[in-house]
């Protein structure tokens, strides 16, 4: 089988540290599959690419991205580069990337494991079973439109963004959470704002009618943003696949994150275009990096999702999922996840090593 090509991007902060463990776990599980190969080449983003090249995304690593099969990314930022003009800063390499290789749709699972139901700040009987996905549009909405920028207008420091969306936009990112319901409960809640913007007002429209022609059998409701943040809080069960803005998205997801018991276990997918990009939610939390200390999990469940989406190795995707549901089961807990007297706290690496002996076990429940 031909091998697959992974352009590696291990970015900023903690980014590097998590990227390592999860690349190990990829490792092993291409020793224990017997067959399956991965080729792995690494490549600069964000504050990174900044501090070697001056720039957040050289052409060079774009083309190396664009000829790969998949791109993993651990996290991108950090105060050092706040102090840049927005067009240098680490965020940009990291948006670039996404608008580059068309990649619209940004699929966030919140899941909760069994064994964190009480590092969730909510209640056990709200978080209990948690399943839910929302999709996020990732490459329009007021991350990208025109006008923005600041300036002076009349004397007055002025900044501007522009939230904008297109019909095109608005179908294909809609069509993408209705193809997951079909494979989940056939429920979809669209989040906007449409008693107040425009470009909610189309939004909502649009979903409608792509559900209504297109996904007869799919449950579609839709939900104002505001409401669905106190929601994700009340009730968080009511969910399972919600469509929503980019901006919108950035937002719940991170909101979502914490039914889970941390923002370090989420991992996303950004399908559509020709290759996919595979992150974790998190970000470079400059505060712990180098300390050893990070979550791996969400950057070890990215690359899951990337064996599940884009190489079509579901039984591969499986054992990592299984093995950090094992570790997790066992009492491994890095300080994030951890809860005075309960279970073993441990560092990055060694959570890392215990998925690994874990895909180790669960490659041979076959
Ligand atoms: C995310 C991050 C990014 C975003 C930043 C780092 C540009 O917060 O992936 O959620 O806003 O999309
Ligand atoms: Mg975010």
């Amino acid at each position: 089988m031909a091998s697959k090509k992974i352009c590696v991007f291990p970015g900023d902060g903690i980014g590097p540290e998590v990227m390592r463990e999860a690349l190990a776990v990829l490792r092993t599980v291409e020793t224990v599959s017997g067959g399956r190969r991965f080729e792995t080449e690494e490549a600069l983003v964000g504050g990174a690419s900044y501090e070697a090249h001056g720039t957040p995304m050289t052409p060079d690593a774009l083309a190396l991205a664009k000829a790969s099969d998949a791109l993993l990314l651990g996290a991108v930022g950090g105060p050092k580069w706040d102090v840049l003009p927005f067009d240098l800063r680490p965020e940009r390499g990291l948006l670039g990337l996404r608008r580059e290789l068309g990649l619209f749709a940004n699929l966030r699972p919140a899941v909760v494991f069994a064994p964190l139901i009480d590092a969730s700040p909510l209640r056990r009987e709200l978080v209990e079973g948690i399943d839910l996905m929302v999709v996020r549009e990732l490459t329009g909405g007021i991350y990208f439109g025109e006008p923005r920028g600041e300036s002076v207008i009349d004397g007055v420091e002025t900044g501007i963004n522009t939230e904008i969306y297109t019909r095109p936009e608005i179908e294909r990112v809609a069509r993408v959470a209705f193809d997951l319901a079909r494979k989940r409960t056939r429920r979809v809640t669209s989040v906007d704002k449409f008693n107040v913007l425009e470009s909610s007002v189309l939004w909502h429209r649009v979903v409608s009618e792509v559900g209504a022609k297109e996904y007869p059998d799919v449950e579609l409701s839709h939900m104002l943003v505001d409401n669905c943040a106190m929601q994700l809080i009340r009730n968080p069960r009511q969910f399972d696949v919600m469509v929503t803005t980019n901006l919108f998205g950035d937002i719940l997801t991170d909101e979502a994150s914490m039914i889970t018991g941390s923002i370090g276990m989420l991992p996303s997918a950004s399908i559509g275009g020709k290759v996919g990009l595979y992150e974790p939610i998190h970000g470079s939390a400059p505060d712990i990096a180098g300390k050893g200390v990070a979550n791996p999990l969400a950057m070890v469940l990215s690359v899951a999702m990337m064996l599940k989406y884009s190489f079509d190795m579901p039984v591969e995707a499986a054992w990592i999922e299984k093995a950090v549901a094992r570790v997790l089961a066992d009492g491994y807990r890095t300080g994030d996840i951890y809860r005075e007297g309960e279970g073993k706290k441990v560092g990055t690496t060694e959570m890392g090593d215990r998925v690994r002996d874990a895909v180790q076990k669960t490659s041979l429940e076959r």
